[in-house]
Parts: structure tokens; C-alpha cells; sequence
């Protein structure tokens, strides 16, 4: 069977048992902040099992995309140096919402095997948690107890992570040894005896306290590696030798001209099951909208592709070559997950720009390792830091490499040098007291300022500068919104509030000085100018983020954002510069918004619900309450989940303007952007530039003019004195002639010069200079004293002038002439000495 045939008869089976087929879910986890990537084919189904969702179904199968490179579930280490685990895989499953339970699930998991796949029963083992007789007994109907093992929770009690829906779980193994003595290999970690499936009996929901709260009712969730049930129905000892990965692997060995062998310690066959795992996870999880950065997710991103351009510079690739593998990927499963297929030239794109980028340091960095390896077992975390910094070696990659040579690495130093990083470069972003810093206090705030901007409080906590008040309309840093300020007065006395910081409940208000004061009321006030120019871009923020999606593509995420009162910054994964058009297509469909006079909705409401509804944006890593804000301008336009102040209709927001776009780092760019009244204070700025460029232009213009009025008298006293030798130096008894073709100088450079020649000649001598200057031909002739009476320069040169259509004059020591026919220039040159006797 191939790999095809057996993912469809699987879920075949389980429609043929009323099960619905529903699609894989995105392998990104857009509205589960506890998840960095779908790691199991519940996940989808989380709010079910937790009875806060339904389905218009009880029975599902699926094939679902999963990751596992992060929390709970990691396979990274194991990829490649072993044949059956992956970074990137599909898991096959079945479900009941609380419908059938262990039974059912196990009835039918021995008869889609046994039965349909005809599988060896005799080479099958089940596993169950120790305590769960009911699943052990149900076993015993297909199974000799000598192939029904029982383990504790570490093998047989599944979680999906530190949280959420969990219960007993009972495996399916099977046994490839040749004599089918694998028994004891059970959960071993070897590749004689692998997992196939595993059947958990959800019945509980894990709490943050660690607390196990049993649901309402149980369910199944049923997981099938299907890489690994392919190579096991293919009789293949190795995932890598199936159909799903084999063309990947040829076409390596076709780019790099080395073979293949499979083989467990051959570092070219490593390699090779490496980048074809890699490519697998970088095309799936870019296709549904992930892009590699510098964190999170996209940082795990990051990490595998720099995985996998090192694999292939061990086979010899100095290019990059990975994204060379997608179109084989399109090939075989752009029809079963058609988003591959359709953002391919995205894809392609991202995956080549990071490795071009990493392939320009990783040469470098290398050679530092090797030179940081040197006399040493052991790479300090100092160093670490090093090559993670300057050379962007993940740290994983940095141990990759150090195994390798046997080296160790102090993760523990470098995690404390990346601490250091991260406070400096959050104390060089905010320079003031940070929370740590805020003296402790049980005081409890509130934030009025969405509708209030000033109010009396009273007042809670004070020290030095600080003070905190029961409530406020002083908005804190948060989201990118900067914090509000404005003035506090108590007792009369007047202070200005420079800054905000939050602690626990408390919000303080920091002042330009010190305060001390007995009494218990202050009166507060924001500076209202300020803040509207913060709701005012805002606002525009969030049109700009839906305009960035139209245009650019929906992979376009928010990657941090900065909402000032003088302007909005928003950085955004993208792989390339937009050109210009784009931008000005943003910007007008965003300035569309903003001319229609669209209401701005604030509601509040349960995070679960907002969960829902797909159009809201959400971001990942952020931290929601239970109840949370939606921003609405037009509900077909923009929903965003934002605890920020905005301006209750778009038309406040005046107009947007993009002032600039550039790339902050590799496939991170940021636009920067003004609204409202600082559009009138750009343009005023813009015009003054461009007064003050006028004046520039008009000095440079009046220096350029200076500039070549000396540069020409140079070079005409150069070509003077070329000129008079030339004369001198004719050896004749009569008249001396001197006929010279000049280019590119004016016809008053061409009077000066041959009067100069002249001059300096003195006597006996005709001189004659034909220009030319584009379609022009220009005659100046130039005739000493002693000859200007038999010789007259003017007719001389009128003379000549006739044989390229055109005349002259001029006196007789100095004339001018012009004509148009440049092709007879060369008969003015044979026919002068003609022309001469005739006088
Ligand atoms: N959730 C279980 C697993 O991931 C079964 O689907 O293994």
C-alpha cells in the first residue's frame, strides 16, 4: 500500500464507523496561548473535551500536521540520528466526544490492523497505566498477557502540556525484532519495537496548580504516527525508507551527488534525514502563517532551518539548497493540504532569504568554533553567547556541533548571559525604574481613563516621586501604547506626571519631583492633546494591520508595535521589500476607512467566545483574562483583541500617512507612520526642506558655474600651448597652417583658444579650428599680423564655412563661422590650401 492509500483507508475505516472527517487543523495554534505549534490531533478539540465548546458531531477522524520541537513533547534531539522520530509529522486519529470509550476504541484499533491492514497479531503488544484494569482486561480478548504490559505515567498517562485535557492512555506496539522476542523492548527507546498508536481515555483537565479536575464526561483521542505505520505496513525498518520521505531524500542525493545508505552512524545519511525532516516542518508551519524571527515560535522556526543549512554544509552545500525540496513536497501532499500548494512562492521565498542570511555568518562562525574549541573539553557559556550573538548559533546548534566533537557546552553561564541581554536591552528601551524597582504596596488601582480624562482621586501610596491613587485616568505602558502624562495637583501645588508604571494592582504615577503631603485627595489630570494623538494611531494601527494583510498576504503578524503621540512604528514578518505601489495601496486603504466616518465598537467579553470567532486578531504570547476587549471598525473589517484607548469614530483620526519602511532584521520589517495634526506639521517641515533645498540647489548652481569657468580657461591654456608648438614645430619655408578638429568646446572657448595660439605664435602663421558640437560644425580661423591684410581671417573662414553649408565673418585677424553639413568637414581639411591661393 502506499503512504496515500493507507492515510485513506484509515479514515475510511472510521467513517465506515460513523465517525465524521474533519480537516487537519493549522499546525500554528492561533487561539491557544498555552501552545507553540499543534502537537497532537486533539488539540483542535481541546474545548470539547473541557465542555466549553461543542460539535456538531460525537465521532471524528482526521490527519492532523504536528510539531514537536517545544515544551512538553520535543522530539529535536532524536531527529535524524534515529529513523522514526520527526520534528514534522502527521498524526492520524480518531475521536469520541463523549460517546464510545475504551471498548470501542480498542475493539476497532484490532480490527483496523489486524483486520484491514492485516498486520501480524502475533508481533502486536498493548501497554496500559498500571491501574487501569478495565483497559488491561479488554486487551486480554485479542492479546496473551505476556504481550499486555502495564507502565506508570510517564508512558501511560497522557498530557498534552503543563495544562489542559488529559487521561490514562493505552499503546499499541509492534514488535519488528526477526525471532519477535521484543518484549522487554517495550518503551525502550529502540527502533525494533516501536509505538504505533496510542488510544487515551481523556477524563480529566490538568489546572495550573498541578490539580487534576475530572470532566464532565469522558472521551477518546485516539493517535497514530502515520510515518511510522507507513513503514511498518511497507515493511521498512526506517520511517526515511517509505514513500513519504524517499523522493526527499533522492533529490538530496541527486543536489549533493552523495548516496544515501541509511545507515545509523553514516554522518551523510544523518544529514540527509535531517534537512528532508526539517524542510517538512519549515513548509507546513511557514504555509499556515509562521515565519522564522527572533522569538518564539519563529525563533523555533529559525532554529531548525539553521539546523538544517548546517546538515547540508556537512554534504558539501555552500548555497543554499533546502528550498530546493518544496516543490517535491507540493508534489505529494499539495492536494491533501492544499495550503502548501497554494503559498508556495511564499514559502519558497522565506525558506532560501534565511538561509542565504545564515549561510553569510555560519562559515565564520565555524571557524570561531574551531578556534574557541582549541585545548579546551568544555565551550563556555561566554562563548556560547558568542556565537549566538555575533555568528546567530542557536543554542541548540552550538551543542549540535559540540557533541559532535565531544565538547560540552555551560548552558547555565550562557542562559545567564542572555539574561543580561535581555535586561539591558530592556533597561536601554526604558531607562527608568523598572517594576522591580516600584516600592511594594497592597494598593489597589483602577484605569477610568477610556472615558474619563480627568478626575479627583483619592490618594493611596505615597514615596518620594510616586504616587498611587484609587483611580485614574493615566493610561501605563502597555501593547505598545505609551504611557499617558499630564499634571497631578494636591494642595494646590502643581506636578507633572512624567511616566507610569504598573505593580501588582498598584499603578503609579511617577512625578517631576518628590511630593509630601497630608492630604488624601489629588486631582488628576491627562494631557488631553497628547493622549488623542495616541488614540488617534492607535486606531490607525489596527487599519493597518488589516490594509498589511489585504495587500501583502495573510502571513503578514504583528511582531511589536510602538503607539506614540508624535507617530505609530509597526514591525511585520515579510520576506521582501513591498514596493511602492503596495504602500500606496495600504496607505489608501486604510485612508479609506478613515474617510468613511467608521464607528469604533469596544465590547467586552469572554476570552473563549473571542476564541471563536476566527476574524478577531489575537497574539500569540500575549496574556488575556478571562474577559477580554474587542476593538471593532466594522465588524467586516477589523477585530482586534486591545486593551489601548481609540478614538470612538475612524473620521477623528484625520488621515495616515507611511513616512518610512525599512527591514529591521532578516524577514522583519517596520513602517513607520503619522496621523492627524502631525500630517500638517510634516507637510509644513516639508515644505521649509524643500525651501531650504531651493537655496542649496541655487549656491551649488552658482559654484558649478564657477567651477567651470576655471576648469575651461585650464584646459584652454593647455590646448593653447599643444596648439603653438604644433606651429613651431611645422617645417615649412612659407606660410606655417595649422588645421585642428576639436570636440566639445563652445564657440567662445574655440575664439578664445585660437587667439591665444595667435598671440603666441606671432607671425607667419593661419590657424584654423573646425568643432564639432552635435549636429553642428563650427569654424573659427585666427591669422597673425603680418598676414592679415592678404589673408583676411573673416573671408578665410567664410570661404570655408560655404563647404559645409553655412557662413561667417568677422575681422581679419579673428572670425567665426557655422555651417551644417558635418559629413564635408574632412573636405574644409583637403580644400584650405585652395582656398588660400586664391587670395
Ligand atoms: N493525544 C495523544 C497523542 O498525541 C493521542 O492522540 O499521542
Amino acid at each position: 500500500m502506499t503512504s496515500r492509500d493507507i492515510r485513506q483507508s484509515f479514515l475510511d475505516f472510521f467513517k465506515s464507523k460513523d465517525h465524521t472527517v474533519v480537516s487537519s487543523a493549522p499546525v500554528i495554534p492561533h487561539g491557544d496561548p498555552t501552545l507553540l505549534f499543534t502537537n497532537a490531533g486533539m488539540n483542535q478539540f481541546k474545548d470539547v473535551f473541557l465542555g466549553i465548546g461543542t460539535r456538531d458531531y460525537k465521532r471524528a477522524t482526521d490527519t492532523q500536521k504536528c510539531i514537536r520541537v517545544s515544551g512538553k513533547h520535543n522530539d529535536l534531539e532524536e531527529v535524524g540520528v534515529d529513523t522514526y522520530h520527526h520534528t514534522f509529522f502527521e498524526m492520524l486519529g480518531n475521536w469520541s466526544f463523549g460517546d464510545y470509550y475504551k471498548n470501542e476504541a480498542i475493539e476497532w484499533a484490532w480490527e483496523l490492523l489486524t483486520k484491514v491492514w492485516q498486520l501480524d497479531s502475533n508481533r502486536l503488544h498493548a501497554t496500559v497505566y498500571r491501574t487501569d484494569d478495565e483497559a488491561y482486561n479488554m486487551w486480554k480478548k485479542y492479546l496473551p498477557e505476556s504481550r499486555i504490559h502495564r507502565f506508570d505515567e510517564k508512558d501511560n498517562f497522557w498530557e498534552m502540556g503543563e495544562t489542559g485535557p488529559c487521561g490514562p492512555c493505552s499503546e499499541i506496539h509492534f514488535d519488528r525484532t526477526p525471532d519477535m522476542s521484543g518484549g522487554p523492548l517495550v518503551n525502550a527507546g529502540v527502533p525494533d519495537v516501536i509505538e504505533i498508536w496510542n488510544l487515551v481515555f481523556i477524563q480529566y483537565n490538568r489546572k495550573p496548580n498541578g490539580e487534576l479536575e475530572p470532566l464532565a464526561s469522558t472521551h477518546v483521542d485516539t493517535g497514530m504516527g502515520f510515518e511510522r505505520i507507513c513503514a511498518v505496513i511497507q515493511n521498512k525498518s526506517s520511517n526515511y525508507d517509505t514513500d513519504i520521505f524517499m523522493p526527499l531524500i533522492n533529490k538530496i542525493e541527486e543536489l549533493s551527488r552523495r548516496t544515501y545508505n541509511g545507515g545509523l552512524d553514516d554522518k551523510d545519511s544523518i544529514a540527509m534525514r535531517v534537512i528532508a525532516d526539517h524542510i517538512r516542518t519549515l513548509t507546513f508551519a511557514i504555509a499556515d502563517g509562521a515565519l522564522p524571527s527572533n522569538e518564539g515560535r519563529g525563533y523555533v522556526l529559525r532554529r531548525i532551518l539553521r539546523r538544517g543549512a548546517r546538515f547540508a554544509r556537512n554534504l558539501g552545500f555552500n548555497e543554499p539548497m533546502m528550498y530546493k525540496l518544496i516543490p517535491i513536497l507540493i508534489k505529494n501532499f499539495g492536494d491533501i493540504f492544499p495550503e502548501i500548494k497554494n503559498n508556495y512562492e511564499v514559502i519558497t521565498k522565506i525558506v532560501k532569504a534565511e538561509e542565504e542570511s545564515f549561510l553569510q555568518t555560519l562559515e565564520r562562525g565555524l571557524l570561531k568554533f574551531d578556534e574557541l574549541s582549541i585545548n579546551t573539553h568544555s565551550i563556555s557559556g561566554a562563548d556560547a553567547f558568542l556565537l549566538y550573538d555575533t555568528f546567530g548559533f542557536p543554542l541548540d546548534l552550538t551543542q549540535l556541533i559540540a557533541r559532535e566533537r565531544n565538547l560540552s557546552v555551560d548552558t547555565i553561564e550562557f542562559e545567564k548571559y542572555m539574561t543580561e541581554q535581555k535586561n539591558r536591552s530592556r533597561l536601554s528601551r526604558k531607562n527608568q525604574s523598572m517594576e522591580s524597582d516600584l516600592p511594594d504596596t497592597d494598593a489597589h488601582s483602577y484605569f477610568v481613563g477610556y472615558t474619563t480624562y480627568q478626575t479627583q482621586a483619592n490618594i493611596l501610596f505615597i514615596k518620594d516621586n510616586l504616587i498611587v491613587t484609587d483611580i485614574t485616568p493615566f493610561y501605563t505602558e502597555s501593547g505598545g501604547q505609551v504611557s499617558d502624562t499630564g499634571k497631578l495637583v494636591v494642595d494646590g501645588i502643581s506636578y507633572d506626571v512624567i511616566d507610569m508604571k504598573k505593580k501588582g494592582n498598584a499603578i503609579f504615577h511617577i512625578l517631576d519631583r518628590d511630593i509630601d503631603t497630608k492630604s488624601k485627595i489629588a486631582y488628576l489630570e491627562i494631557d488631553i492633546n497628547r493622549r488623542k494623538r495616541i488614540m488617534r494611531n492607535h486606531s490607525a494601527t489596527h487599519l493597518l494591520h488589516e490594509a498589511l494583510n489585504e495587500v501583502l498576504g495573510s502571513h503578514i503578524k504583528q511582531a511589536g508595535s510602538l503607539v506614540a503621540p508624535d507617530y505609530l512604528r509597526f514591525d511585520f514578518n515579510h520576506f521582501e521589500k513591498p514596493s511602492s505601489e503596495q504602500l500606496k495601496t495600504i496607505e489608501d486603504i486604510a485612508n479609506s476607512k478613515i474617510f468613511n466616518n467608521v464607528k469604533v465598537d469596544i465590547e467586552e467579553i469572554e476570552l473563549n467566545v473571542a476564541q471563536k470567532n476566527p476574524k478577531i486578531k489575537m497574539f500569540f504570547g500575549d496574556k488575556y483574562g478571562e474577559r477580554v476587549r474587542v476593538v471593532t471598525m466594522d465588524p467586516k473589517y477589523s477585530m482586534e483583541l486591545c486593551g489601548g484607548t481609540h478614538v470612538s469614530d475612524t473620521a477623528e483620526i484625520g488621515m495616515l500617512k507611511i513616512i518610512s519602511e525599512s527591514s529591521i532584521a532578516a524577514g522583519v520589517r517596520r513602517i513607520e507612520a503619522i496621523t492627524g495634526d502631525n500630517i500638517v506639521n510634516y507637510i509644513s517641515s516639508l515644505n521649509n526642506d524643500l525651501t531650504n533645498k531651493q537655496i542649496e540647489v541655487e549656491q551649488l548652481n552658482s559654484k558649478l558655474k564657477h567651477i567651470e569657468g576655471e576648469l575651461s580657461s585650464i584646459k584652454i591654456n593647455n590646448l593653447s600651448d599643444q596648439l603653438s608648438t604644433k606651429i613651431s614645430e611645422i617645417k615649412s619655408s612659407g606660410l606655417k597652417i595649422l588645421i585642428e578638429k576639436l570636440n566639445n568646446l563652445s564657440i567662445d572657448d574655440m575664439r578664445e583658444l585660437a587667439d591665444i595660439v595667435r598671440n603666441k605664435v606671432i607671425s607667419n602663421s593661419i590657424i584654423l579650428l573646425i568643432g564639432i558640437n552635435s549636429d553642428k560644425v563650427h569654424l573659427v580661423c585666427a591669422v597673425t599680423d603680418d598676414l592679415k591684410v592678404k589673408y583676411p581671417a573673416g573671408k578665410l573662414v567664410s570661404r570655408a564655412a560655404e563647404i559645409v553649408g553655412g557662413k561667417g565673418g568677422g575681422k581679419p585677424h579673428l572670425a567665426t563661422a557655422g555651417g551644417k553639413d558635418i559629413e564635408n568637414v574632412d573636405a574644409i581639411v583637403s580644400n584650405f590650401e585652395k582656398i588660400l591661393q586664391e587670395f
